[in-house]
């Protein structure tokens, strides 16, 4: 979910409005504005932005102060009456909410027995009831109120509430999910992230977990649980306003897509240099020793994170010789992991939120790992967890799929495995500078790829009457064929796995009949010949074959029913630039069915909810 307030002495609704439509990629299934002028209002709306906007046109909407929200759904199915804000029983408090109340129904059960009764399905109410019954009966003020209702409360949460009684105040707190407040001139404006900040302000504070903010229009005061005060730390936001514009593309998905060559050069840049053979990252570089002695990598992230980090697992143990485990944060989070001394864990998320990987990040630093961030966000929680790290710099990604941090993920994580592959003596002196100058020209093949997207859109025109996709590629390749699937289902709805090329045989296989497309991630390498009898093996059983290959692929052209050509690189880096026409695949896939490519249907960009 996203959330956002303003306070201060503009009309707040066109600012809550715009914050929310930049946090729409967190959720969308409803929306909805609490306002306070004299008295206070509450708008709701299930569906998007969009929609509620429309349905308040014409309506008295004036007041400087107020909150917003647009929905994830957890409790509750999306639906006007369990949209944010809650409003509490006197009607004089409005709440929003991003996260999970894990024990809210004991409280709720006190709650009804107290003649409480509840509008909604959702969790955020019953803690709105809670905060408002302690309020109501002993607390001096709304903020110790809610100071003391969170004492009780298991779960993630960022609240902020508006009070009718103070209409000069905001009241916000966080634990695991995220906060920024932007500090302007008798103005403040709070948020999920930066993006509904930034026009107004670049100075900004990130709110800590089990920090509490009470907010004037002129003053910003944090206090922990202890209610003690806490200096404010403020940092200057390191982002512009066109980032987070669409700059003349049709959907964020293609322009983050077509920033690629460019985000992969920021990523470099400062780091790698090729004419001297050089990588810098101040992250490896201070705990150089501790990296290099580190008996077991385990790699976290989720989704696309995920991917990445699975084919850093191939080229950390290739590059560096050490054991290198992937886990989905979800189930390394829940299942007692072992973790010895001198494991070091690398921490892969553009968000820098996403709840799983959060709390499994926080349980192994609890046992001892040390954490790596491989983040985008700066600033995120998990940026701030990590005891080292680099940055992605792949600039905002509003997109829902993520492409971009994708490929700026693995710029690093590859950066890391040649870099500790060398000082650790695994990689020799000329390979590492192969690699060194393979990644130096990605930028550039990227951009060829670019060129051709309007083949791959054609394609797409094809196949997008397919009913089920499969992707298959082997060894680096392999995690590109799940990257692959992944993007196209989230994308276009179409139903798509991918597999180990060579797996197919022991169950795939029986799927393949004359209206099923299989994508052969199929640049050459050490496993082309192999990669070329599974494509027979399909041509045999009638399946459509599109093979992604190397340019000049004779073997290909003969037998795959399409190709798609991209420029050659080293086998280890080839994933880089083999993703890309997979990504073009599914945008221009969705674009041809119709559908909203930048807001799929039911899925979130940041999830911060387990
Ligand atoms: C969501 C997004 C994915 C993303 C995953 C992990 O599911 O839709 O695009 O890969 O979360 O997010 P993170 O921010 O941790 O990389």
């Amino acid at each position: 979910c996203g959330i956002v307030a303003y306070i201060g002495s503009r009309e707040a609704y066109p600012i809550i409005l715009k914050g929310l439509q930049r946090l729409e990629y967190r959720g969308y299934d409803s929306a909805g504005v609490a306002l306070l002028d004299k008295e206070l209002a509450v708008f709701k709306k299930m569906g998007k932005v969009a929609e509620l906007e429309s349905s308040l046109v014409g309506k008295n909407l004036h007041a400087q102060s107020g909150i917003g929200h647009t929905r994830w759904a957890t409790h509750g199915e999306p639906s006007d009456r369990n949209a944010h804000p809650h409003r509490s029983k006197s009607g004089k408090l409005a709440m929003v909410h991003n996260g999970i109340i894990e024990n809210y129904a004991p409280i709720k059960k006190e709650l009804l027995q107290k003649g409480y009764a509840f509008e909604s399905d959702t969790d955020t109410e019953v803690l709105l009831h809670f905060i408002d019954d302690i309020y109501q009966n002993d607390a001096e003020n709304l903020e110790e109120a809610v100071r003391i209702a969170l004492k009780r409360i298991v779960g993630a949460y960022v609240i902020i509430l508006l009070d009718q009684d103070q209409p000069d105040t905001l009241i916000a707190a966080r634990k695991g999910s995220p906060l920024v407040i932007g500090i302007g001139k008798n103005e403040h404006f709070l948020a999920s992230d930066a993006s509904p900040i930034i026009e107004y302000t670049k100075e900004v504070v990130y709110i800590n977990d089990y920090e509490m903010a009470i907010v004037k229009p002129d003053e910003l005061i944090l206090k922990n649980p202890g209610n003690e005060r806490i200096t404010p730390f403020i940092t200057k936001l390191d982002m512009e306003l066109a980032a987070i514009e669409k700059g003349g593309y049709e959907h964020f998905m293609l322009k983050e897509i077509f920033e690629q060559p460019t985000a992969v050069f920021d990523c470099l840049r400062g780091r790698l240099d090729a004419k001297k053979g050089t990588i810098t990252m101040g992250g490896i570089d201070q705990h150089l020793d501790l990296l290099k002695e580190a008996k077991r990598i385990i790699i976290v992230g989720c989704g696309t994170s995920w991917h990445a980090g699975l084919l850093a697992e191939y080229v950390l143990e290739e590059l560096c010789r050490i054991p290198v485990e992937v886990e989905y944060a979800s189930e390394f989070r829940y299942r007692n992991p072992v973790i010895n001394k001198g494991d070091v864990i690398i921490a892969v998320s553009q968000s820098g939120e996403t709840a799983d990987t959060l709390v499994a990040l926080e349980n192994a630093k609890n046992q001892g790992a040390f954490i790596f961030g491989v983040v985008n966000v700066v600033g995120s929680s998990i940026a701030r967890l990590s005891q080292a790290g680099a940055y992605t710099h792949a600039g905002p990604e509003i997109g829902v799929a993520s492409t971009k941090a994708f490929t700026a993920q693995l710029t690093v994580l590859y950066m890391i495995a040649i870099k500790l592959g060398y000082a650790k003596g695994t990689l020799t002196k000329d390979r590492y500078q192969h690699y060194i100058n393979e990644l130096s020209l990605v930028p550039d093949k990227i951009l060829d790829v670019l060129n051709s997207a309007g083949s791959i859109e054609k394609l797409a025109g094809k196949y997008q009457h397919a009913r089920d996709f499969l992707f298959l590629g082997r060894g680096y390749n392999f995690p590109i064929a799940l990257e692959g699937a992944l993007k196209l289902k989230e994308i276009s709805y179409i139903h798509a796995e991918g597999y180990p090329a060579a797996e197919m045989k022991h169950g795939p296989i029986a799927l393949v009949e004359e209206t099923l497309p299989v994508v052969f991630v199929a640049t050459r390498d050490l496993y082309h010949e192999k990669l070329v009898s599974n494509a027979r093996e399909i041509k045999a059983r009638k399946g459509m074959v599109l093979a992604v290959v190397t340019e000049n692929d004779t073997v290909f052209e003969e037998i795959a029913d399409d190709i798609i050509a991209v420029p050659a690189a080293d086998e280890l880096i080839a994933p880089l630039i083999s993703v890309v026409p997979l990504q073009l695949l599914a945008y221009y896939t969705g674009l041809a069915k119709g559908l909203d490519v930048d807001k799929p249907r039911n899925l979130a960009k940041s999830v911060t909810v387990e």
